[in-house]
Protein backbone atom coordinates (compact mmCIF):
# COMPACT_ATOMS: atom_id res chain seq x y z
CA UNK A 1 0.00 0.00 0.00
CA UNK A 2 1.68 3.43 -0.92
CA UNK A 3 1.37 6.34 1.89
CA UNK A 4 -1.21 8.30 0.18
CA UNK A 5 -3.82 4.86 0.35
CA UNK A 6 -3.08 4.33 3.94
CA UNK A 7 -3.99 7.71 4.85
CA UNK A 8 -6.74 7.38 2.64
CA UNK A 9 -7.43 4.27 4.77
CA UNK A 10 -7.12 5.28 8.35
CA UNK A 11 -8.87 8.40 8.34
CA UNK A 12 -10.92 7.35 11.67
CA UNK A 13 -8.42 6.03 13.17
CA UNK A 14 -5.45 9.15 13.18
CA UNK A 15 -9.16 10.96 14.42
CA UNK A 16 -8.86 8.57 17.62
CA UNK A 17 -5.22 8.95 18.06
CA UNK A 18 -5.96 12.72 18.15
CA UNK A 19 -8.60 12.41 20.72
CA UNK A 20 -6.32 10.07 22.90
CA UNK A 21 -3.53 12.95 22.75
CA UNK A 22 -6.30 15.67 23.71
CA UNK A 23 -7.71 13.99 26.39
CA UNK A 24 -4.80 14.78 28.58
CA UNK A 25 -5.09 18.13 30.44
CA UNK A 26 -1.52 18.57 29.37
CA UNK A 27 -1.45 22.69 30.94
CA UNK A 28 2.06 23.45 31.55
CA UNK A 29 1.43 26.67 33.70
CA UNK A 30 0.21 24.78 36.71
CA UNK A 31 2.00 23.07 38.86
CA UNK A 32 -1.06 20.87 39.63
CA UNK A 33 -1.09 19.54 36.12
CA UNK A 34 2.16 18.77 36.63
CA UNK A 35 1.76 15.06 36.54
CA UNK A 36 -0.85 15.25 33.51
CA UNK A 37 1.82 16.70 31.50
CA UNK A 38 4.27 13.96 32.27
CA UNK A 39 1.93 11.60 30.96
CA UNK A 40 0.93 13.25 27.84
CA UNK A 41 4.87 12.95 26.95
CA UNK A 42 4.90 9.78 27.77
CA UNK A 43 1.69 8.85 25.80
CA UNK A 44 2.82 10.59 22.55
CA UNK A 45 6.80 8.85 23.60
CA UNK A 46 5.17 5.45 23.38
CA UNK A 47 2.72 6.45 19.86
CA UNK A 48 6.01 7.75 18.51
CA UNK A 49 7.80 4.47 18.95
CA UNK A 50 4.88 2.89 17.91
CA UNK A 51 4.60 4.25 14.59
CA UNK A 52 8.53 3.23 14.03
CA UNK A 53 10.39 6.21 15.04
CA UNK A 54 13.12 5.84 18.14
CA UNK A 55 12.01 7.96 20.56
CA UNK A 56 12.99 8.74 24.35
CA UNK A 57 11.49 11.32 26.99
CA UNK A 58 13.89 13.59 27.90
CA UNK A 59 14.02 15.85 30.95
CA UNK A 60 14.50 19.68 31.21
CA UNK A 61 14.86 21.42 34.48
CA UNK A 62 10.84 22.08 33.46
CA UNK A 63 8.50 19.64 31.97
CA UNK A 64 10.12 17.53 29.66
CA UNK A 65 10.73 16.79 26.05
CA UNK A 66 9.68 14.07 23.87
CA UNK A 67 12.37 13.58 21.33
CA UNK A 68 12.36 11.37 18.36
CA UNK A 69 14.08 10.28 15.59
CA UNK A 70 14.76 7.95 12.20
CA UNK A 71 18.12 8.40 10.96
CA UNK A 72 19.34 6.22 7.79
CA UNK A 73 22.89 6.93 6.46
CA UNK A 74 21.58 6.59 3.11
CA UNK A 75 19.75 9.86 3.22
CA UNK A 76 20.95 13.05 2.36
CA UNK A 77 18.69 15.00 4.14
CA UNK A 78 17.19 15.98 7.48
CA UNK A 79 14.46 17.30 8.35
CA UNK A 80 13.51 18.74 12.40
CA UNK A 81 10.52 18.75 13.02
CA UNK A 82 9.17 21.01 16.18
CA UNK A 83 5.93 21.04 17.89
CA UNK A 84 4.30 21.43 21.41
CA UNK A 85 2.58 19.08 23.77
CA UNK A 86 1.74 21.03 26.28
CA UNK A 87 -1.43 23.23 26.38
CA UNK A 88 -2.92 26.91 27.64
CA UNK A 89 -5.05 26.53 30.58
CA UNK A 90 -8.85 26.41 29.86
CA UNK A 91 -10.29 29.22 31.93
CA UNK A 92 -12.72 30.58 31.95
CA UNK A 93 -14.21 26.97 32.44
CA UNK A 94 -17.90 27.99 32.47
CA UNK A 95 -17.97 29.31 28.65
CA UNK A 96 -16.82 26.21 27.33
CA UNK A 97 -19.83 24.79 25.27
CA UNK A 98 -18.43 21.08 25.69
CA UNK A 99 -15.37 20.19 28.29
CA UNK A 100 -12.10 20.88 27.17
CA UNK A 101 -10.29 17.91 27.64
CA UNK A 102 -13.60 15.41 26.09
CA UNK A 103 -13.04 16.51 22.66
CA UNK A 104 -16.11 15.99 20.32
CA UNK A 105 -16.47 16.57 16.88
CA UNK A 106 -18.94 19.41 15.61
CA UNK A 107 -19.94 20.63 12.84
CA UNK A 108 -16.68 19.75 10.73
CA UNK A 109 -14.44 20.76 13.76
CA UNK A 110 -12.90 18.84 16.23
CA UNK A 111 -13.24 20.79 19.83
CA UNK A 112 -11.05 20.36 22.63
CA UNK A 113 -8.06 22.31 24.17
CA UNK A 114 -5.00 21.86 21.84
CA UNK A 115 -7.21 21.16 19.25
CA UNK A 116 -5.27 23.76 16.89
CA UNK A 117 -2.41 24.76 19.41
CA UNK A 118 -0.49 22.80 18.90
CA UNK A 119 -1.84 18.82 19.53
CA UNK A 120 -3.91 18.53 16.49
CA UNK A 121 -1.18 20.32 14.10
CA UNK A 122 1.48 18.64 15.24
CA UNK A 123 0.02 15.10 15.17
CA UNK A 124 -0.30 15.90 10.94
CA UNK A 125 3.23 15.16 10.78
CA UNK A 126 3.25 12.27 12.66
CA UNK A 127 0.16 11.29 10.45
CA UNK A 128 2.68 11.80 7.92
CA UNK A 129 5.67 9.83 8.80
CA UNK A 130 3.08 7.08 10.08
CA UNK A 131 1.96 6.95 6.96
CA UNK A 132 5.47 6.43 4.96
CA UNK A 133 6.53 3.49 7.74
CA UNK A 134 3.33 1.65 7.87
CA UNK A 135 3.52 1.47 3.85
CA UNK A 136 6.69 -0.53 4.12
CA UNK A 137 8.68 2.20 1.95
CA UNK A 138 11.84 3.80 4.20
CA UNK A 139 11.57 7.36 4.56
CA UNK A 140 13.44 9.81 2.31
CA UNK A 141 14.97 11.41 4.35
CA UNK A 142 16.36 11.49 8.17
CA UNK A 143 13.96 13.09 10.44
CA UNK A 144 14.20 14.16 13.92
CA UNK A 145 11.12 15.54 16.12
CA UNK A 146 11.66 17.86 19.12
CA UNK A 147 8.09 18.03 21.27
CA UNK A 148 8.55 20.03 24.21
CA UNK A 149 6.07 20.92 26.45
CA UNK A 150 6.67 24.09 28.14
CA UNK A 151 5.62 26.45 25.01
CA UNK A 152 2.69 28.33 26.46
CA UNK A 153 4.16 28.91 29.86
CA UNK A 154 7.12 30.75 28.08
CA UNK A 155 9.56 28.16 29.45
CA UNK A 156 13.10 29.06 28.38
CA UNK A 157 14.53 25.41 29.21
CA UNK A 158 13.74 24.43 25.65
CA UNK A 159 16.68 26.85 24.76
CA UNK A 160 18.82 25.43 26.76
CA UNK A 161 17.82 22.12 25.66
CA UNK A 162 18.57 23.06 22.34
CA UNK A 163 22.14 24.42 23.79
CA UNK A 164 22.83 21.53 25.21
CA UNK A 165 21.60 19.16 22.21
CA UNK A 166 23.46 20.65 19.16
CA UNK A 167 24.95 17.95 17.89
CA UNK A 168 22.26 15.93 17.79
CA UNK A 169 19.39 18.39 16.70
CA UNK A 170 21.45 18.67 13.12
CA UNK A 171 19.54 19.06 10.42
CA UNK A 172 18.90 21.06 7.17
CA UNK A 173 15.66 22.71 7.60
CA UNK A 174 13.42 22.67 10.01
CA UNK A 175 9.15 22.09 9.72
CA UNK A 176 6.91 23.93 12.56
CA UNK A 177 3.21 23.40 12.42
CA UNK A 178 2.12 25.55 15.20
CA UNK A 179 0.32 28.73 13.62
CA UNK A 180 -2.94 29.48 11.18
CA UNK A 181 -3.34 29.72 7.48
CA UNK A 182 -4.37 32.84 5.82
CA UNK A 183 -7.93 32.03 5.63
CA UNK A 184 -10.36 29.27 5.16
CA UNK A 185 -9.63 27.45 2.15
CA UNK A 186 -6.51 29.55 1.96
CA UNK A 187 -3.40 27.83 2.77
CA UNK A 188 -0.42 30.57 3.38
CA UNK A 189 3.58 30.30 4.23
CA UNK A 190 4.62 32.35 7.14
CA UNK A 191 7.46 34.48 7.27
CA UNK A 192 7.85 36.04 9.91
CA UNK A 193 7.17 35.90 13.68
CA UNK A 194 6.49 38.71 16.33
CA UNK A 195 8.77 38.63 19.01
CA UNK A 196 7.60 38.75 22.76
CA UNK A 197 9.16 40.63 26.59
CA UNK A 198 7.10 39.89 29.55
CA UNK A 199 6.74 42.07 32.70
CA UNK A 200 4.76 42.20 35.90
CA UNK A 201 4.21 45.09 38.11
CA UNK A 202 2.67 45.19 41.48
CA UNK A 203 2.51 48.58 43.29
CA UNK A 204 1.78 48.58 47.30
CA UNK A 205 0.03 51.41 49.04
CA UNK A 206 -1.18 50.64 53.00
CA UNK A 207 -0.41 47.56 54.31
CA UNK A 208 -3.38 46.14 54.24
CA UNK A 209 -6.59 47.30 52.81
CA UNK A 210 -8.13 50.48 54.69
CA UNK A 211 -11.43 52.08 54.66
CA UNK A 212 -11.98 54.19 52.19
CA UNK A 213 -14.41 56.54 53.77
CA UNK A 214 -11.95 57.08 57.17
CA UNK A 215 -9.10 56.84 54.87
CA UNK A 216 -9.74 57.82 51.32
CA UNK A 217 -8.00 61.06 50.06
CA UNK A 218 -5.06 61.00 52.44
CA UNK A 219 -3.24 57.84 51.44
CA UNK A 220 -2.46 56.41 47.90
CA UNK A 221 -4.44 54.18 45.85
CA UNK A 222 -2.94 51.72 43.98
CA UNK A 223 -5.24 50.75 41.96
CA UNK A 224 -5.22 54.44 40.91
CA UNK A 225 -1.64 54.75 40.61
CA UNK A 226 -1.12 51.88 38.85
CA UNK A 227 -3.63 53.01 36.13
CA UNK A 228 -1.94 56.29 35.15
CA UNK A 229 1.01 54.24 34.91
CA UNK A 230 -0.07 51.77 32.62
CA UNK A 231 -1.86 55.04 30.79
CA UNK A 232 1.07 56.83 30.45
CA UNK A 233 2.06 54.20 28.15
CA UNK A 234 0.35 54.94 24.89
CA UNK A 235 -0.53 58.16 23.41
CA UNK A 236 -4.16 58.78 21.36
CA UNK A 237 -2.68 57.39 18.39
CA UNK A 238 -1.76 53.99 19.59
CA UNK A 239 1.98 54.55 20.05
CA UNK A 240 4.01 53.43 22.54
CA UNK A 241 5.46 56.24 24.83
CA UNK A 242 8.41 54.09 26.42
CA UNK A 243 11.40 56.09 25.92
CA UNK A 244 13.72 54.16 23.08
CA UNK A 245 11.10 51.68 22.20
CA UNK A 246 10.75 51.99 18.69
CA UNK A 247 14.99 52.23 18.82
CA UNK A 248 15.78 49.41 16.80
CA UNK A 249 12.59 48.97 14.85
CA UNK A 250 12.96 49.56 11.13
CA UNK A 251 10.39 51.01 8.97
CA UNK A 252 8.60 48.04 7.11
CA UNK A 253 10.43 47.52 3.58
CA UNK A 254 8.28 47.91 0.36
CA UNK A 255 8.21 44.19 -0.60
CA UNK A 256 6.70 43.55 2.60
CA UNK A 257 4.17 46.21 2.41
CA UNK A 258 3.39 45.49 -1.52
CA UNK A 259 3.23 41.80 0.24
CA UNK A 260 0.72 41.80 2.59
CA UNK A 261 -1.36 44.44 0.56
CA UNK A 262 -1.72 41.60 -2.05
CA UNK A 263 -4.06 39.71 0.88
CA UNK A 264 -7.82 41.08 1.20
CA UNK A 265 -8.60 42.53 3.94
CA UNK A 266 -12.48 43.02 5.12
CA UNK A 267 -13.10 45.18 7.59
CA UNK A 268 -16.72 43.78 8.49
CA UNK A 269 -15.82 40.22 8.37
CA UNK A 270 -12.68 41.11 10.57
CA UNK A 271 -14.63 42.71 13.15
CA UNK A 272 -17.06 39.72 13.50
CA UNK A 273 -14.61 37.64 13.48
CA UNK A 274 -13.00 39.49 16.80
CA UNK A 275 -16.91 39.96 17.98
CA UNK A 276 -15.57 43.58 18.96
CA UNK A 277 -17.49 47.01 18.48
CA UNK A 278 -14.42 48.61 16.93
CA UNK A 279 -11.13 48.25 15.75
CA UNK A 280 -8.31 50.57 17.32
CA UNK A 281 -4.76 50.35 16.60
CA UNK A 282 -1.52 52.05 15.93
CA UNK A 283 -2.62 54.80 13.69
CA UNK A 284 -1.22 54.72 10.19
CA UNK A 285 -0.98 51.11 9.63
CA UNK A 286 -3.06 48.66 8.36
CA UNK A 287 -4.72 45.77 10.21
CA UNK A 288 -1.87 43.56 9.21
CA UNK A 289 0.62 45.69 9.85
CA UNK A 290 -0.38 46.23 13.23
CA UNK A 291 -0.51 42.91 13.85
CA UNK A 292 2.12 41.10 11.99
CA UNK A 293 4.90 44.02 11.35
CA UNK A 294 4.61 46.72 14.40
CA UNK A 295 5.46 46.38 17.99
CA UNK A 296 2.86 46.39 20.51
CA UNK A 297 1.90 46.83 24.51
CA UNK A 298 -0.87 45.09 26.04
CA UNK A 299 -2.06 44.68 29.72
CA UNK A 300 -2.69 40.71 29.94
CA UNK A 301 -4.10 40.45 33.27
CA UNK A 302 -4.78 43.33 36.45
CA UNK A 303 -6.00 42.54 39.75
CA UNK A 304 -6.34 44.70 42.90
CA UNK A 305 -9.01 45.01 45.67
CA UNK A 306 -12.54 43.81 45.81
CA UNK A 307 -13.76 42.22 43.14
CA UNK A 308 -16.56 39.77 44.96
CA UNK A 309 -20.38 40.25 44.64
CA UNK A 310 -21.88 43.65 46.25
CA UNK A 311 -19.85 46.67 47.08
CA UNK A 312 -16.72 46.85 49.88
CA UNK A 313 -15.68 50.49 50.21
CA UNK A 314 -11.54 50.09 50.95
CA UNK A 315 -8.33 51.35 49.56
CA UNK A 316 -6.80 48.32 48.86
CA UNK A 317 -3.28 47.46 49.68
CA UNK A 318 -1.98 46.64 46.29
CA UNK A 319 -2.51 46.03 42.93
CA UNK A 320 -0.22 44.41 39.92
CA UNK A 321 -0.82 43.75 36.18
CA UNK A 322 1.16 41.55 33.64
CA UNK A 323 2.37 43.38 30.82
CA UNK A 324 3.75 41.56 27.51
CA UNK A 325 4.51 43.61 24.17
CA UNK A 326 5.08 41.67 21.13
CA UNK A 327 8.83 42.73 19.38
CA UNK A 328 9.36 43.19 15.87
CA UNK A 329 12.86 43.01 14.53
CA UNK A 330 15.50 44.17 15.75
CA UNK A 331 14.28 44.67 19.32
CA UNK A 332 16.19 42.57 22.12
CA UNK A 333 13.29 41.38 24.32
CA UNK A 334 16.02 41.88 27.36
CA UNK A 335 16.19 45.51 26.27
CA UNK A 336 12.81 46.07 25.94
CA UNK A 337 12.28 44.62 29.21
CA UNK A 338 14.78 47.23 30.96
CA UNK A 339 12.94 50.25 28.96
CA UNK A 340 9.49 49.56 30.17
CA UNK A 341 11.34 48.94 33.70
CA UNK A 342 12.59 52.09 33.15
CA UNK A 343 9.26 54.19 32.57
CA UNK A 344 7.60 52.47 35.23
CA UNK A 345 9.78 53.52 37.69
CA UNK A 346 10.33 56.89 36.16
CA UNK A 347 6.37 57.25 36.27
CA UNK A 348 5.81 55.78 39.98
CA UNK A 349 5.50 58.12 42.45
CA UNK A 350 7.81 57.59 45.36
CA UNK A 351 4.85 57.41 48.43
CA UNK A 352 3.58 53.80 47.14
CA UNK A 353 6.26 50.97 46.92
CA UNK A 354 6.77 49.16 43.08
CA UNK A 355 8.12 45.94 42.37
CA UNK A 356 8.85 44.72 39.30
CA UNK A 357 9.66 41.46 37.28
CA UNK A 358 11.13 40.81 34.24
CA UNK A 359 10.09 37.42 32.75
CA UNK A 360 12.19 36.18 29.77
CA UNK A 361 10.75 36.58 26.28
CA UNK A 362 11.77 35.54 22.71
CA UNK A 363 13.07 37.36 19.95
CA UNK A 364 11.28 37.84 16.96
CA UNK A 365 11.90 35.47 13.70
CA UNK A 366 12.11 36.32 10.10
CA UNK A 367 12.70 33.92 7.87
CA UNK A 368 13.89 33.47 3.96
CA UNK A 369 11.16 34.58 1.67
CA UNK A 370 12.40 32.55 -1.10
CA UNK A 371 14.55 29.34 -2.21
CA UNK A 372 14.40 26.25 -3.15
CA UNK A 373 13.33 24.89 0.69
CA UNK A 374 10.49 27.55 0.15
CA UNK A 375 9.22 26.30 -3.22
CA UNK A 376 9.17 22.54 -2.24
CA UNK A 377 6.82 23.62 0.97
CA UNK A 378 4.51 25.79 -1.33
CA UNK A 379 4.54 22.44 -3.82
CA UNK A 380 3.86 20.01 -0.89
CA UNK A 381 1.21 22.77 1.16
CA UNK A 382 -0.47 22.71 -3.08
CA UNK A 383 -0.46 18.76 -3.08
CA UNK A 384 -1.90 18.55 0.35
CA UNK A 385 -4.94 21.28 0.02
CA UNK A 386 -5.23 21.56 -3.51
CA UNK A 387 -4.80 25.56 -3.55
CA UNK A 388 -1.53 27.20 -3.72
CA UNK A 389 -0.22 29.30 -0.41
CA UNK A 390 -0.15 33.02 -0.35
CA UNK A 391 2.62 34.64 1.83
CA UNK A 392 1.65 36.41 5.34
CA UNK A 393 3.28 37.25 8.48
CA UNK A 394 1.57 36.28 11.96
CA UNK A 395 1.47 38.40 15.44
CA UNK A 396 2.20 35.45 17.63
CA UNK A 397 5.52 33.88 18.99
CA UNK A 398 6.99 30.69 19.17
CA UNK A 399 10.09 31.33 21.52
CA UNK A 400 12.30 28.70 20.41
CA UNK A 401 11.98 28.95 16.72
CA UNK A 402 14.67 32.25 17.11
CA UNK A 403 16.83 30.01 19.47
CA UNK A 404 17.17 27.36 16.42
CA UNK A 405 18.19 30.65 13.95
CA UNK A 406 20.93 31.49 16.23
CA UNK A 407 21.84 28.07 18.14
CA UNK A 408 22.10 25.75 15.05
CA UNK A 409 21.76 28.15 11.99
CA UNK A 410 18.65 26.98 10.38
CA UNK A 411 15.59 28.04 9.02
CA UNK A 412 11.83 27.29 9.86
CA UNK A 413 9.18 27.07 7.49
CA UNK A 414 5.97 28.08 9.41
CA UNK A 415 3.32 26.47 8.06
CA UNK A 416 0.34 26.62 9.94
CA UNK A 417 -2.80 24.36 9.52
CA UNK A 418 -5.02 26.34 11.53
CA UNK A 419 -7.72 29.07 11.45
CA UNK A 420 -6.85 32.28 13.49
CA UNK A 421 -10.58 32.09 14.55
CA UNK A 422 -10.14 28.53 15.94
CA UNK A 423 -10.21 30.09 19.54
CA UNK A 424 -6.76 29.24 20.51
CA UNK A 425 -5.88 30.28 24.04
CA UNK A 426 -9.82 30.79 24.29
CA UNK A 427 -12.50 28.92 25.10
CA UNK A 428 -13.98 26.17 22.52
CA UNK A 429 -11.13 25.70 21.04
CA UNK A 430 -11.25 23.94 17.61
CA UNK A 431 -9.59 22.56 14.84
CA UNK A 432 -11.22 21.82 11.41
CA UNK A 433 -11.34 18.15 10.80
CA UNK A 434 -10.45 18.67 6.84
CA UNK A 435 -7.97 20.81 7.50
CA UNK A 436 -6.47 18.34 10.10
CA UNK A 437 -7.06 15.85 6.83
CA UNK A 438 -5.19 18.35 4.25
CA UNK A 439 -2.72 18.72 6.92
CA UNK A 440 -1.87 15.08 7.15
CA UNK A 441 -1.14 14.48 2.81
CA UNK A 442 0.67 17.75 3.00
CA UNK A 443 2.82 16.93 5.22
CA UNK A 444 3.40 13.15 3.40
CA UNK A 445 4.03 15.52 0.47
CA UNK A 446 6.15 17.76 2.06
CA UNK A 447 8.65 14.35 3.09
CA UNK A 448 9.25 13.69 -1.04
CA UNK A 449 9.46 17.63 -2.13
CA UNK A 450 11.48 18.29 0.42
CA UNK A 451 13.87 15.24 0.14
CA UNK A 452 13.93 16.62 -3.87
CA UNK A 453 15.76 19.96 -2.63
CA UNK A 454 19.48 19.49 -3.15
CA UNK A 455 21.72 19.80 -0.11
N1 LIG B 1 1.04 28.71 18.44
C1 LIG B 1 1.25 29.89 19.21
C2 LIG B 1 2.03 30.93 18.46
C3 LIG B 1 1.27 31.62 17.38
C4 LIG B 1 0.06 32.21 17.65
C5 LIG B 1 1.79 31.69 16.14
C6 LIG B 1 -0.63 32.84 16.67
C7 LIG B 1 1.12 32.32 15.15
C8 LIG B 1 -0.12 32.89 15.41
C9 LIG B 1 2.02 29.54 20.47
O1 LIG B 1 1.55 28.36 21.07
C10 LIG B 1 1.84 30.62 21.49
O2 LIG B 1 0.74 30.82 21.93
N2 LIG B 1 2.92 31.29 21.86
C11 LIG B 1 2.90 32.21 22.94
C12 LIG B 1 4.30 32.34 23.44
C13 LIG B 1 4.41 33.02 24.77
C14 LIG B 1 3.71 32.23 25.86
C15 LIG B 1 5.84 33.23 25.11
C16 LIG B 1 2.35 33.52 22.45
O3 LIG B 1 2.55 33.93 21.30
O4 LIG B 1 1.67 34.18 23.25
MN1 LIG C 1 1.32 26.88 19.71
MN1 LIG D 1 -0.34 28.93 22.10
Amino acid sequence: MDPKTYLDNHRQQRIDELFEFLRFPSVSARSEHKEDVRKCAEWLNKHLNKIGLDSQVMPTAGHPVVYASRLNPKNKTTILYYGHYDVQPVEPLDLWKSPPFEPVVKDGYIYARGATDDKGQLFTHVKGLEAFLASGQDLPVNVKLLIEGEEESGGENIVEFVNQNADRLKADIIVVSDSSMFDKNQPAVTFGLRGVAFVEVKIIGPDRDLHSGGFGGSVPNPINVLSRIIASMHDDDGRILIDGFYDDVKPISDWEKKQLDKLPFDKDKYLAKVGCKGLHGEKGYTVFEQIWSRPTLDVNGITGGYQGEGGKTIIPSWASAKITMRLVPDQEPEDISRKIEAHILAHCPDYVECEIVKHGGAGSVSVPTEGPWLEAAARAIETGFGIKPVFMKEGGSIPVVAAFKSILGLDTLLLGWGQNDDNAHSPNEKFSLQDFDRGCYASLALVEELSKVEV
